[in-house]
C-alpha cells in the first residue's frame, strides 16, 4: 500500500506533524503543491491547519481546486487536523471539514476518524458523525499530548 501525506502549513506545525506520521507509517510527505500526484497513492492523508475563522490554510485553497479535478475513487482517505483549541473554538480545526466536504462523493473511503474527548471547543466542522475527521493536533494548548495521539491514531490507520 503506497501512503501520501499531502500538507499545506504556513508556520510549519503543520508540516512537522505530517513528517513525524510520515516517519511512522513510512508514507511519501509532500506540500500540497505536489497534489496533482495524489493518484499514485492507494492511501492519501490530507493535512491542514485552519486560518482566518475556519478558512482553509492558504496553500490548500489553491490545492483543493486540484485535488476535486483527481480521480479518488477506492482510494482510503485520512485527515490530519492542525488548529487552536482555546483562541479559535468556534472554528476548531474547520479546515479538514472544508476538504471533506469538497471530496465526500468522490468515492473515498475515509478512514481514521478520532474521539473528539479530550479537547475543549465550542465548534467544528472538522466533525462528522460525532467523530473528528482525523487526527486531530493542538500543539498551542495541548502539545504534551501530541506524541499520544499521533501513536494511537497510526496503530488505527494500520
Ligand atoms: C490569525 C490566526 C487564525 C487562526 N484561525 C484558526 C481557526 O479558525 N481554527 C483553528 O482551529 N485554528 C486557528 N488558528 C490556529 C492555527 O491553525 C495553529 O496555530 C496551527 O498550529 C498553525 O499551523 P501551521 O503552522 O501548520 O499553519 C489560527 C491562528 C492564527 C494566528
Amino acid at each position: 500500500m503506497k501512503i501520501g501525506i499531502f500538507y499545506g502549513s504556513t508556520t510549519g506545525i503543520t508540516e512537522d506533524i505530517a513528517n513525524r506520521v510520515g516517519t511512522l507509517l513510512k508514507a511519501d510527505v509532500m506540500e500540497v503543491a505536489e497534489i496533482s500526484k495524489v493518484e499514485e497513492y492507494d492511501i492519501a492523508i490530507f493535512a491542514t491547519s485552519t486560518w482566518g475563522m475556519g478558512d482553509l490554510q492558504d496553500n490548500w485553497q489553491e490545492g483543493l481546486e486540484i485535488l476535486k479535478t483527481k480521480n479518488l475513487t477506492g482510494k482510503k482517505v485520512a485527515f490530519i487536523g492542525v488548529g487552536d483549541q482555546e483562541s479559535f473554538g468556534d472554528s476548531f480545526v474547520d479546515g479538514i471539514g472544508i476538504i471533506y466536504e469538497e471530496i465526500k462523493d468522490k468515492g473515498i473511503t475515509l478512514i481514521g476518524q478520532t474521539s473528539t474527548d479530550g479537547y475543549s471547543y465550542s465548534n467544528s466542522t472538522g466533525i462528522l458523525d460525532g467523530d473528528f475527521l482525523g487526527l486531530v493536533i493542538d500543539e498551542n494548548n495541548q502539545s504534551n499530548l501530541t506524541d499520544g495521539r499521533i501513536k494511537l491514531w497510526i496503530e488505527s490507520v494500520r
